[in-house]
């Protein structure tokens, strides 16, 4: 088995990464550490899942809750619907979640756990390549507002994270090119080698090669989690890992929750700010176009929706966390394999990215 250490001290913690892992009963019930758990999924994950899973957990009292799937249900209405449950069943301090499920899950259980008597154990099993490689590592979890993406939240570590590649086998192909967006995104920021590796071995990605699915998680979650421990509650080289990030949100936004995946919408968010940087005299043209060109490959979008205009990309960008002062502040590339801290940008500059990017 593959174990990567997240260290951040008295937070530290493990992920295990290999094929089959969701059977091994012991890698589950080592983290837990009193009677009680609730097993958080949904109800795509839970047919799928969720029984195996419970299995393990004979001699536990277990409590389950199954939220509808969709992004649309990362609110604070069905938050409350586990923290119902908790106090219903009455669950103490010492309880153990474990979100089963994909970001929306594991962004929603860790928030519930952090919130919940002011922190319970938590225990990520991401289920999605998205949250495998991203989502479940560094501790970020929360809920939407319908006035902004992951607006509500808190930055709270799991116990461990155990990702079991085999799950994948049931992920929908669109979701497994979601997932690539941000692996693609650790090689642009930090690691051109790996950038390089993509670009060489995308297909085997696509066909779910298991050794290569193995090698890209591991890789990712080696630099997330290198970017976590440097910088946790991102001052500021974490905010790396947001590239095309401020522009994917306003997407995700300004199309509806639920029209974009959140991969596919950091892909095309991605390319608009290699448009950026390319302006700027940072990308090479020849950089640009291998970008677009991988993210495409992977059957990725790489052009913002036609229903959105450059006021409208403004507005929703307007709000986003990084900004301060009313200025909007991007990461963008200084060449692959480098990115910046966020940097303002001025007005001008950014609507000519978001009038000629892909409009012409
Ligand atoms: N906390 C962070 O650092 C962080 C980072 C990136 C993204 N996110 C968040 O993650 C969310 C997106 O995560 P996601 O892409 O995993 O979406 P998701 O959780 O909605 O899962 C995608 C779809 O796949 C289904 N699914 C999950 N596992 C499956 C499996 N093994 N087989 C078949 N179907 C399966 C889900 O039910 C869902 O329909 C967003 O809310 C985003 O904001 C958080
Ligand atoms: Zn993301």
């Amino acid at each position: 088995m593959n174990t990567l250490q997240v260290d951040l001290g008295d937070r530290s913690y493990p992920i295990y990464i290999e094929a089959g892992l969701l059977n091994q009963a012991d890698l589950v019930r080592k983290h837990i550490r009193a009677q009680q758990v609730l097993v958080l999924t949904n109800e795509t994950v839970a047919p799928l899942y969720l029984a195996t899973l419970i299995n393990h957990l004979g001699g536990y009292s277990v409590e389950t809750v199954v939220l509808p799937d969709g992004e649309q249900y990362k609110t604070l209405d069905y938050l409350n619907r586990i923290f119902d449950q908790l106090l219903t069943k009455k669950f103490s301090r010492n309880a153990t979640l474990i979100a089963l499920g994909g970001g929306v899950i594991g962004d929603m259980g860790g928030f519930a756990a952090a919130c919940y008597q002011r922190g319970i154990v938590f225990i990520q099993i991401p289920t999605t390549l998205l949250a495998q490689v991203d989502s479940s590592v560094g501790g970020k979890t929360g809920v939407n507002h319908p006035l902004g993406k992951n607006m509500i939240g808190a930055f709270y570590q799991p116990q461990s994270v155990i990702i079991d590649t085999d799950v994948l086998d049931t992920l929908p192909d669109r979701e497994l090119s979601a997932g690539l967006a941000e692996v693609i995104k650790y090689g642009l920021i930090r690691d051109p080698d790996f950038f390089e590796w993509l670009e060489d071995n995308i297909d085997k990605l696509l066909a779910r090669d298991k050794p290569a699915l193995s090698f890209a998680i591991e890789r990712s979650c080696r630099n997330k989690a290198e970017v976590v421990v440097a910088d946790e509650l991102e001052a500021d080289v974490r905010a790396t890992l947001n590239l095309g990030h401020t522009f994917g949100h306003a997407i995700e936004t300004g199309s509806g929750y639920g029209h974009y995946l959140h991969g596919e919408a950091v892909a095309i968010g991605t390319c608009q700010a290699a448009d950026l940087s390319k302006r700027l005299g940072w990308l090479t043209e020849s950089e640009f176009a291998r970008i677009i060109a991988l993210f495409k490959k992977a059957n990725l979008p790489v052009l913002p929706p036609e229903s959105m205009d450059s006021d409208r990309f403004i507005e929703l960008m307007a709000v986003d966390k990084k900004n301060l002062d009313g200025k909007v502040r991007l990461i963008l590339l200084k060449k692959i394999g480098e990115a910046t801290l966020p940097v303002s940008v001025e007005k001008e500059l950014l609507e000519m990215t978001l009038k000629s990017y892909g409009r012409e």
